[in-house]
């Protein structure tokens, strides 16, 4: 069988070895992506791909890949995959999730606390020279022990903020398309309520929900005007849930104190007016990027792909409608 690894520096490793013990591995050997029309004609005969987030798996793609059988996305997001085309051709979809759960959750905690209390504005102040004496009324930042925390999204990552606000004696409060289980809920002290609720009685508020047609867009101008005007607006999760032109309009009239962005809605591309705020941080996509979870992200893609390829139902299939190819899914 072969497969095609699209990217050659993936940090961790193991994955190109442990896939070549059984398969025919081939990487993209450039520096960087492949362009979109050398993914389009190195798929013709490929069994198994390992894809990156940046990489549009659609029906195009997946029509030009007659006995491609896989893809194993290196991100717990699969936004990037077509997953109804994919479904439709009998082709699994497979994801690394939990492993990016802890890295990412620091991240978004490193942030929120980096734009309460101006970190990265402050450390460019000292850097500048400008800093000539120590004077009580610099820089007064917001609270952030005792303040409310929103989490839109009470999955694996919404709930690793909840564990954290809790050493920040926050109240937490989550919008989630349904309810938590009670456990949940109780392990997260976390308070179910309205996302306009939620909106209005935070103080940070925190993306940890997939993108797909529901979540486009859902923190819009609208939603940014029911934020008290002292809150700060936390996106780890995917750019395009936020309205990102409406979120610079936003903090430029104040209507939101600021912002920490790890996504965007068109990467690497900005909204216009974005860099040019002081209240924002502004990091390049780095959730998942400690050491540990890459390597966790790596054996879990090579997992991933070894069980799809020998006929077995990978870990994490996203797509559990799509029979394996060899063996049938038993039913449970
Ligand atoms: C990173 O963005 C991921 O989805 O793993
Ligand atoms: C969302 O990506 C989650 O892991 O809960």
């Amino acid at each position: 069988m072969k497969v095609l690894v699209t990217y050659r520096s993936l940090p961790g490793t193991g994955l190109v070895e442990r896939l070549s013990r059984q398969f025919d591995v081939r990487v993209y050997e450039g520096d960087g992506y492949m362009s979109r029309e050398d993914l389009l004609r190195a798929v013709a005969d490929i069994d198994g791909l390992v894809s990156m987030l940046s990489e549009r798996i659609d029906a195009e793609l997946l029509d030009r890949a007659p006995v491609l059988k896989v893809v194993c996305n290196y991100a717990v997001g699969f936004n990037n995959v077509e997953v109804e085309a994919a479904t439709a051709r009998g082709i699994m979809i497979t994801n690394t999730p939990g492993v990016v759960t802890d890295a990412t959750a620091d991240l978004a905690w490193a942030v929120l606390m980096g734009i309460a209390r101006d970190v990265c504005r402050v450390d460019r102040f000292v850097r500048s020279g400008e800093w000539k004496e120590w004077r009580p009324e610099m820089f007064v930042a917001a609270d952030i022990t005792g303040t409310t925390l929103g989490i839109i999204g009470l999955g694996r990552i919404g709930q690793a903020m909840a564990k954290r606000a809790a050493g920040f004696d926050m109240r937490v409060l989550y919008a989630d398309v349904s309810r938590a289980d009670a456990d949940v809920e109780q392990r997260s002290c976390a308070e179910y309520a309205p996302l306009d609720e939620l909106l209005r009685e935070s103080d940070f508020v925190t993306i940890h929900v997939p993108l797909n047609s529901s979540t486009h867009h859902l923190i819009d101008a609208s939603a940014l005007s029911l934020m008290k005007p002292t809150a700060y607006l936390v996106n780890t999760a995917r750019g395009p849930i936020v309205d990102e032109h409406a979120l610079v309009d936003a903090l430029r009239c104040g209507r939101i104190a600021g912002a920490a962005l790890d996504v965007y809605e068109n990467e690497p591309q900005l909204a216009d007016g974005l860099v040019e705020l002081p209240n924002v941080i502004l990091i390049p996509h780095l959730g998942a990027n400690s050491r540990r979870t890459r390597d966790r992200m790596a054996a879990m893609t090579a997992d991933n792909m070894i069980a799809a390829l020998n006929g077995e139902v990978p870990p994490n299939l996203v797509n559990p409608q799509v029979v394996p190819h060899r063996r049938p899914l038993r039913v449970a």
